[in-house]
């Protein structure tokens, strides 16, 4: 049966066997050109081979982008200038990179004329709301094919077979093993579903792929310094680097001290609850170092308002509100208060944790002048709390009656 008249699809492709399988079933059901689009997010996959396997299956043409300097700029430091975590866990990762690639997947559409999108995500999770409503708002005319809607490929087993029928190699060592699903890209790595389903349960030995276990965790510590300015990571140990390069280093020390895992049951955007486990071993070291240079350097009220808008900030993201005006009304906000969070926070990664030691800022709302019990009178006058406090306490005077 040929469904909708769809003619070209660009299809957001990993190589995995889920997104092999919809290749073949969008040729199949649509009889449709299908164009491959892989998103280089720093998942560190062997992205050529990945295009040979798109090519074999049948893809007409295969565009590869690396975006992970986008990414790491345009998506997560803006989002991260907002301290955004979701439900006291998870600092969104996954998240935020959806928006970015359903971006392109709309960009190379128009490019090369085609009248559809497709994505492999599954009908009860967040993905394909975040992809959805971002083709939406990007383009409200784009057709949309969500295969895991409509296809009764119900089952693993039914997928494999229907991979073995169209000669899609399997690999045995890989992701269609596994009895999770994971996303990986250069912020963090996910795993959630089937042996992790249940929260009671601690997930077993072999899952975790990124950040070390505790217990194998080095007996010294390590220290880094962050530079930052207005706000984003400009560099390390003194030297200027992107953001991806940033975040790869950073990734790196924290993973080998056992920094990043968090293990949680959120709230879905469908409703329901779900046991997700997270490594975001690189962003939770920037995370840490972002708010002691906050601290420093943002005015306390607003550093409040921020802290109260963060929750809403957070949850815009997680739902896929990334291109709604009300997350670009948060953001001209939170960017307004980065103005000054300039300067370098020094952090110390040890046995799980990573905690701040040192910072400076050249332009910190941080007076030792005042704070300091050394000074006298010059620095500040000692009568002055006394008509405070009397001020403050107007309000408990004993109840009385009125004249
Ligand atoms: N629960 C997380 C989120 O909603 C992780 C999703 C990861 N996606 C995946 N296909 N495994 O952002």
């Amino acid at each position: 049966m040929v469904a909708d008249n769809v003619r070209k699809v660009v299809l957001a492709y990993s190589g995995g066997l889920d997104t092999s399988v919809i290749l073949a079933w969008l040729r199949d059901q649509y009889e449709c050109e299908v164009v491959a689009f892989i998103a280089d997010l720093g998942q560190g996959d062997e992205l050529e081979r990945a295009r040979d396997k798109a090519l074999s299956i049948g893809a007409s043409e295969v565009f590869i982008e690396d975006l992970r300097e986008e990414f790491v700029q345009d998506y997560v430091f803006p989002m991260m200038r907002a301290n955004a975590v979701y439900e006291d866990g998870y600092l969104l990762g996954s998240a935020i990179g959806r928006p970015l690639i359903a971006a392109k997947q709309i960009e190379i559409a128009k490019k090369i004329g085609a009248d559809a999108v497709a994505h492999g995500a599954t009908g009860k999770g967040n993905d394909q709301v975040r992809f959805e409503l971002a083709y939406q708002t990007l383009n409200p005319d784009i057709k949309i094919i969500t295969p895991w809607r409509e296809w009764d490929l119900n089952t693993r087993s039914q997928l494999l077979a229907y991979a073995e029928k169209h000669g899609i190699h399997i690999d045995k060592t890989g992701a269609a093993d596994r009895p999770y699903s994971v996303d990986v890209n250069l912020m963090n790595t996910t795993y959630e579903g089937e042996v992790l389903e249940d929260p009671g349960s601690a997930p077993p030995q072999g899952v975790f792929s990124r950040v070390r276990d505790l217990v194998d965790a080095p007996d010294e510590p390590e220290n880094i310094t962050v530079s930052f300015s207005a706000g984003d990571p400009v560099g390390l140990d003194g030297v200027a680097l992107t953001g991806s390069e940033i975040f790869a280093r950073l990734n790196e020390l924290a993973s080998k001290h056992a920094v990043g895992r968090v293990d949680m049951v959120e709230n879905r955007i469908i409703g329901i609850k779900t046991r997700g486990v997270y490594e975001t071993p690189g962003g939770t070291a920037l995370l840490v170092a972002r708010r002691a240079l906050e601290a420093l350097t943002i005015d306390g009220e607003v550093a409040l308002l921020k802290e109260e808008l963060m929750p809403r900030y957070a949850r815009l993201v997680y739902r896929g509100l990334w291109f709604a005006p009300e997350r670009q009304m948060l953001q001209a906000a939170i960017d307004h208060s980065q103005q000054n969070v300039t300067g370098e926070v020094e952090v110390s990664f040890y046995k799980g944790n990573v905690s701040v030691v040192r910072r400076t800022s050249p332009v910190s709302k941080y007076s030792r002048n005042r704070v300091s019990f050394e000074q006298g009178a010059a620095a500040f006058d000692r009568s002055h709390p006394e008509g405070y406090i009397r001020m403050n306490a107007l309000r408990f005077a004993k109840p009385e009656a009125t004249a």
